[in-house]
């Protein structure tokens, strides 16, 4: 059976590497991004894609593009997303909005635009793309990470009010990604090397790392899991209490007693 996706933010980056694989894997692709040029090159490297040229945020744009596509969905991947890193003491009010307008407010209109085609087609699954910094509170990333905290809540929310069609939302976080927004941090080789050392798994991840769990929560082997999040991390989120000195000898504590 014929199976369609539409990824946001698909135009570079991870959102690239998922309308790819899912490109490899037999879905037509609608390969949406407010970035028009970007857009119409991924779609135009594909066998099955088409280039959808709007902004998540504008809801007219949004049922343009849902309109050009021509079919229901089985997917949405809401992966488009910007960052404007400052510290909250003096982040302006611009900044803020605009961050929450595309990260949080640009998910939501999607998911509904396409959850009102999804509930008369027989369902379908919405992953939505949040991050580490929803988990874990970053340096000078305070209006993101809210954002994608309210993101993971959001996919929580929509996955009780919508299970019932049939339609399973999900969240994956991605931690360090060699790629995409990240690929500025990684370009300085101290920063790249100490962060590749204390990751757990000892490496970053890849766009296609976070892409295998975006395409598994879409497929059918996903078909009971509604409301949750795959962390593609490394397990760095886990970490936090390793990175903290501590003295050699309480590790002997209460060993004698044993
Ligand atoms: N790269 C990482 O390390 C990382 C880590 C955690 C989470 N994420 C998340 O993964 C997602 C993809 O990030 P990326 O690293 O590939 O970034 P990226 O900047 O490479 O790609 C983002 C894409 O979204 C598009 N976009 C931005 N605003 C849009 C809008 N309003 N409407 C439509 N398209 C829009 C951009 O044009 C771009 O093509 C984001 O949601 C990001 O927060 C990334």
């Amino acid at each position: 059976m014929s199976k369609s996706i539409i990824v946001t933010g698909a135009g570079g980056g991870i959102g690239e590497s998922i309308a790819r694989k899912a490109s490899s894997t037999g879905y037509k692709v609608g390969v949406l991004d407010v970035n028009k040029d970007a857009a119409e090159h991924v779609a135009n490297s594909l066998p099955n894609a088409i280039a959808l040229h709007a902004s998540t945020s504008d809801p007219d744009q949004v049922q343009q593009a849902l309109d050009k596509f021509e079919e229901v969905p089985n997917a949405l991947v809401n992966n488009a997303g910007i960052v404007r890193f400052g510290p909250l003491i003096d982040l302006s009010v611009e900044d803020w909005k605009s961050v929450l307008e595309v990260n949080l407010t640009g998910a939501f209109i999607c998911s509904q635009a396409v959850a009102n085609l999804m509930k008369n087609n027989g369902g379908g699954a919405i992953v939505n793309m949040t991050s580490i910094g929803g988990i874990q509170p970053n340096v000078n990333g305070g209006s993101y990470g809210s954002g994608k905290a309210a993101l993971h809540l959001l996919t929580r929310q929509m996955s009780v009010e919508w299970g019932g069609f049939g339609i399973r939302v999900n969240s994956v976080a991605p931690g360090f990604i060699d790629g995409g927004m990240s690929a500025p941090i990684f370009e300085d080789t101290e920063i790249r090397t100490t962060r590749e050392e204390r990751v757990p798994s000892r490496r970053l991840g890849t766009v296609e790392d976070v892409a295998h769990a975006v395409l598994f929560l879409c497929s059918d082997e996903g078909s009971y899991i509604n409301g949750n999040q795959i962390v593609v991390d490394g397990s760095v989120t886990n970490s936090l209490m390793a990175s903290f000195p501590r003295p050699k000898s309480v590790d002997s504590v209460g060993a004698e007693e044993s």
